[in-house]
C-alpha cells in the first residue's frame, strides 16, 4: 500500500513529492573517493554510530535532533525571554501543549529519554508492569530502572512481517492486553503506553480505532494510558492518510483525536517540534507535583527542565509548524516515495512505507547471512561504501542486549534510512536509492560483521566491529570497476 502523495498532480513527469519549502540556510557536504570511504569506516571500525559527520555525504543515521528548522523558529529564539523561573518563553510552550495536546499541565526535559526518566521515576513503582504496544531502547531502561518491567501487546506475525499490506503494524492486540491484565493484575499496573509509530519495527502507525480499544479496556479496569508522542504528528498524517473516519480531518483535529484518548503524553522534541528537548503534558495535578519533584532534581527549574529559552520558543512554533499538513508530509512522502521505488526493483523493504525512515530487512536483503553475522551492520557498513550514506543498524547488532545475552537475536533486522525533517533534497534520495540498487545487485558480495571488542557496556553504539574476510575491499573494487572516476 502506497499513501496518496502530493496533491499537486504532475503534467508529463512523473509523479514525485513536491515540497512545500525551500532552503535558506545550507551546509557544505563532502562525497568521499570510495577508497577514502572505505579507510573512513576502517576507522570507525565498521560501526556507523563510531563513524565522523565529516566522512558522511548523508547522514541518514536517524531523523533525531537533526532536523532543518523554519525562519519562524530561528525568529522566536531570537525572542527568547531567559529567566531561571516564571520565564515567558515557558508561558509560549504551556499555550502551544494546551492548543495542540489539549493537556493543562506541561513538564519540560532537556529530550525524550529525560522525559521518560522524569515520568518512570514519578510514576512507576518497584514490581509494576507496563503493557506497551512495541518496546523503546530507552523507555524500558528507564522503566527498569525504576522498578518496573513491560510486556508487549503488538501482533508478532504482522507486526514482523517486513513486507506487508496491513496499514497499522503499531496496533496493540486487545486479547493480549486483557491477557496482560489477568496475568499481572490491576493493581500492579498503573499505565498502558501507546508509541505513536512504532520506531523500532520501522516506524509503523497505530490506528484511532485501535487506541479507542485500548481505552475502553483501560476504562474498564481503571488504567492510565501513557502515550509516546516522539512521532505523533507522523502517526496521525499516516491516519489521515489510511483510516476511513480521517480522510477529510486536519492533522491538528486528528492529533488531538488521539491525545484525548491518553492521560500523559510525552514526547523527545528532537524528532516532534524541534531538534532538542522533551515535553510530558497531563491534566492531572498530582502527577505533574509529583513529576516537578524529579524535574527539580535531575533536570533544573520546572519552567525549563534542562532546556535553554531558546529551544523552547522554537519547540513552541515548531509544534504548530508540525499541525501543517505541507511541512509535515515531506518526510513521510520522501519515504513512501522511497520504499516504492526500491521495492519496485525488488529491494526488501518494510513495507507500507512507515514514518522516520525507510528500512530495509536485512535478513532478506542478505539471505546468505544469519542473525550472528550480523547482517543489518553489513548493510549499513556496505551502504556507506556504495555511496557515503550513513544509516543506522536496527538489527541483532544494534539492539543493546545485555553482555549476557550477547547471542540474542533481535525481532527484526532492519537497517533504518532516516529522512531528517526537510533536510534532503529529492536529487539526494534519488542518490541513495542509485547506490542501494546497485548494492541490493552486489548484495551477494556482503559478508559478516563481528563484534570485535567484547564485552562492553552499550555495545552498539561503542564497540568496533571486524569484517569476516575481505569483502569491503571486494565491494569496493567492484565499485570502481562499475563507476570508473566517479564518486
Ligand atoms: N521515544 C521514541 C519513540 C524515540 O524514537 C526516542 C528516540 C525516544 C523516545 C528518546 O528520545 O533521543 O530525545 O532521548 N529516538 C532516537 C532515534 C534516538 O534515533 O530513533 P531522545
Amino acid at each position: 500500500m502506497h499513501i496518496i502523495m502530493s496533491k499537486v498532480k504532475f503534467y508529463k513527469e512523473k509523479e514525485v513529492p513536491l515540497e512545500f519549502h525551500r532552503v535558506k540556510i545550507v551546509q557544505k557536504l563532502t562525497l568521499l573517493p570510495v577508497e577514502e570511504r572505505l579507510h573512513a569506516l576502517r576507522e570507525a571500525g565498521f560501526n556507523s554510530y563510531r563513524m565522523q559527520q565529516k566522512d558522511v555525504y548523508l547522514d541518514m543515521l536517524t531523523d533525531s535532533g537533526t532536523n532543518a528548522m523554519s525562519d519562524r523558529q530561528l525568529g522566536a529564539m531570537m525572542w527568547a525571554d531567559d529567566a531561571y523561573a516564571g520565564s515567558t518563553s515557558f508561558l509560549t510552550l504551556e499555550k502551544a501543549v494546551q492548543d495542540i495536546i489539549g493537556k493543562k499541565y506541561v513538564v519540560p526535559a532537556h529530550q525524550g529519554r529525560a522525559a521518560e526518566h522524569t515520568v518512570m521515576t514519578a510514576l512507576v513503582k518497584e514490581g509494576d508492569v507496563i503493557p506497551m504496544n512495541y518496546h523503546f531502547g530507552t523507555t524500558i531502561t528507564q522503566i527498569g530502572l525504576a522498578g518496573g518491567r513491560f510486556v508487549e501487546l503488538i501482533n508478532k506475525e504482522t507486526a514482523f512481517k517486513s513486507d506487508s499490506e496491513n496499514p497499522f503494524k503499531g496496533n496493540a492486540d486487545i486479547n493480549l492486553l486483557e491477557s496482560a491484565i489477568a496475568e499481572y493484575g490491576v493493581s500492579r499496573i498503573p499505565y498502558i503506553r501507546m508509541e505513536a509509530s512504532t520506531n523500532l519495527i520501522g516506524g509503523q502507525p497505530f490506528s484511532v480505532a485501535n487506541l479507542r480499544e485500548v481505552r475502553r479496556t483501560a476504562d474498564k479496569y481503571g488504567i492510565r494510558i501513557m502515550l509516546d508522542a516522539t512521532l505523533l504528528a507522523e502517526n496521525a498524517y499516516l491516519v489521515t492518510r489510511r483510516e476511513e473516519e480521517f480522510r477529510n480531518k486536519s492533522l491538528k483535529e486528528t492529533v488531538r483525536t488521539i491525545c484525548d484518548l491518553a492521560d500523559l503524553v510525552y514526547f523527545s522534541a528532537r524528532k516532534f517540534g524541534f531538534a532538542k528537548g522533551g515535553v510530558i503534558a497531563t491534566d492531572s495535578l498530582e502527577e505533574k507535583y509529583k513529576m516537578d519533584q524529579v524535574t527539580a532534581t535531575y533536570e533544573g527549574f520546572i519552567n525549563y527542565g534542562g532546556m535553554s529559552t531558546k529551544e523552547i520558543e522554537a519547540i513552541a512554533t515548531g509544534l504548530y509548524e508540525a499541525m501543517d499538513e505541507e511541512y509535515t508530509c515531506q518526510s513521510p512522502d520522501f519515504i513512501s516515495y522511497f520504499v516504492k521505488e526500491a521495492s519496485e526493483y525488488g529491494v526488501p523493504m518494510v513495507t507500507p512505507a512507515g514514518v522516520l525512515g525507510a528500512q530495509i530487512d536485512a535478513a532478506k536483503f542478505c539471505d546468505h547471512l544469519t542473525f550472528r553475522d550480523l547482517p543489518a551492520a553489513a548493510v549499513c557498513a556496505a551502504l556507506y561504501i556504495a555511496g557515503g550514506i550513513r544509516t543506522m543498524d536496527g538489527g541483532t547488532g544494534g539492539e543493546a542486549f545485555p553482555d549476557s545475552e550477547s547471542d540474542r537475536k533481535a525481532d527484526m533486522e532492519l537497517v533504518r534510512i532516516a529522512f531528517p525533517r526537510r533536510v534532503f533534497t529529492l536529487s539526494q534520495t534519488i542518490f541513495c536509492l542509485d547506490r542501494l540498487k546497485w548494492l541490493f545487485d552486489h548484495r551477494h558480495m556482503i559478508g559478516a560483521l563481528a563484534f570485535d571488542d567484547l564485552p562492553m557496556l552499550q555495545r552498539s553504539f561503542r564497540s568496533p566491529l571486524k569484517p569476516v574476510g575481505d569483502w569491503p575491499e571486494k565491494l569496493a573494487e567492484q565499485f570502481r570497476k562499475d563507476f570508473g572516476e566517479s564518486r
